[in-house]
């Protein structure tokens, strides 16, 4: 039996544990195809490092940045794996990849000053920039993703101050290369600016793709950018509320911590979630690897079965497990998520302002971390619609 067989998920677990609009929150007859958290149970060396740090029985404070294995853990991973070369201590442990953008929005930007975010994006871009109270530049994508880098120059005014990097791309399943990258940090070396780089999806690459991380392309990338990075999408570890933020520039990085409030223990992470984290990088890689070859294969099925289906037109996303096509009948995304709910009984997210900015108009975005049996009878539902 293969780690990603369909008998290897428990959905009657899964009804009682997967929240935010999954198994747990729709009726028992439906389908969540919604948020990105896989269906398949975590790896045994994680829960293993787990189960194994509890057995001694001490729960203490731990070391207020993070643990040394932990930090270890991360800079290694990033040397081994996105030609980035961080030290264990530019790296802060955080209380998940959202805080950790929060946690930058919050050092870098004064309120009324400006960061420039993608359209689409995810929502917590807006999110964590709405939070600090700085105003968010919408810069369009086509949907393929590219970057166009005139028009984001254009975005730029004397009030901007960062520019958020989602890469790889959440919804469009962009990743970004290296030469696009270098080019981004000439520009905000030019502009004076901070770069923000989501790189949660960063092991989720497709096509034998290799991954280089913004703060590895130049000097000025690696003095003027923060790296957020997270566990929840390589491993599924989205209920331990663990990720990591990293910066190459030791003063700043220190000042940030000292910022993040880590140091009075306002703020801090878990020593247990830090201990499962570790594992996950350093024991689980065959994992997430095998991970990987199966959602390559489900992206592949999800694709042929969507081309030529004249209800919905597919990307093709070369990261992250999500795609993101455009809906053909002319329905608006939220009528069209609506009648899929009541009718097919398949959840998907509609592609609406307040999940990934204006620019999702049109489109919906599908979650492909299941089984191959469970996603094709949730596309079958969804093309049924077309009968
Ligand atoms: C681009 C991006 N950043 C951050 C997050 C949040 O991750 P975490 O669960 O670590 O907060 C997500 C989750 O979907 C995401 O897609």
């Amino acid at each position: 039996m293969s780690l990603f067989d369909h008998s290897s998920i428990q959905i009657d677990v899964l009804r009682s544990r997967a929240h935010n609009g999954r198994w747990a929150v729709v009726p028992p007859d439906v389908i969540p195809l919604t948020a990105a958290d896989p269906d398949f149970p975590v790896a045994l060396e994680i829960r293993k490092a787990m189960q194994d740090y509890l057995e001694s029985g001490y729960l203490n404070y731990g070391p207020f940045s993070g643990l040394d294995s932990f930090k270890n853990s991360v800079a290694r991973h990033y040397s081994l794996r996105k030609s980035c070369h961080f030290d264990p201590q530019d790296v802060l442990a955080v209380n998940s990849a959202a805080m950790g953008m929060y946690l930058v929005a919050r050092y870098l930007l004064k309120p009324g000053e400006e960061a420039i975010i993608f359209d689409p994006v995810d929502f917590l871009f807006k999110k964590t920039l709405d939070t600090v109270g700085a105003h968010a530049v919408l810069c369009q994508l086509p949907q393929d993703g590219t970057l166009d880098l005139d028009a984001l120059e254009l975005c730029i005014t004397p009030r901007t101050r960062m520019i958020s990097l989602c890469n790889p791309h959440n919804p469009l399943g962009k990743v970004y290369d290296k030469a696009t990258l270098f080019n981004l940090a000439q520009l905000a070396e030019k502009h004076g600016l901070w770069v923000m780089s989501d790189e949660i999806w960063s092991d989720i690459l497709y096509d034998g793709r290799s991954y280089h991380s913004y703060a590895g392309v130049s000097d000025y990338a690696a003095l003027h950018s923060f790296t957020v990075y997270g566990f929840s999408k390589t491993f599924g570890l989205a209920g331990l509320r663990i990720g990591a933020v990293m910066c190459k520039n030791a003063p700043v990085m220190q000042d940030f911590i000292e910022y993040s409030q880590v140091n009075s223990t306002i703020e801090g992470v878990s020593t247990l979630s830090q201990v499962g984290a570790e594992a996950a990088l350093d024991e689980a890689w065959y994992w997430a690897e095998s991970f990987v070859k199966h959602l390559q294969n489900n992206r592949d099925l999800a694709v042929r079965l969507l081309q030529n289906s004249g209800l919905l037109a597919p990307n093709n996303p070369e990261g992250t497990y999500v795609l993101f096509p455009k809906i053909l009948n002319g329905q608006s995304s939220i009528d069209f998520t609506q009648q899929l709910l009541e009718k097919a009984k398949v959840a998907i997210v509609p592609g609406a302002e307040r999940w990934f900015g204006p620019g999702a108009d049109g489109h919906v975005r599908i979650c492909f971390s299941t089984s191959r049996e469970i996603l094709e009878e949730g596309l079958h539902r969804i093309l049924s619609q077309l009968d």
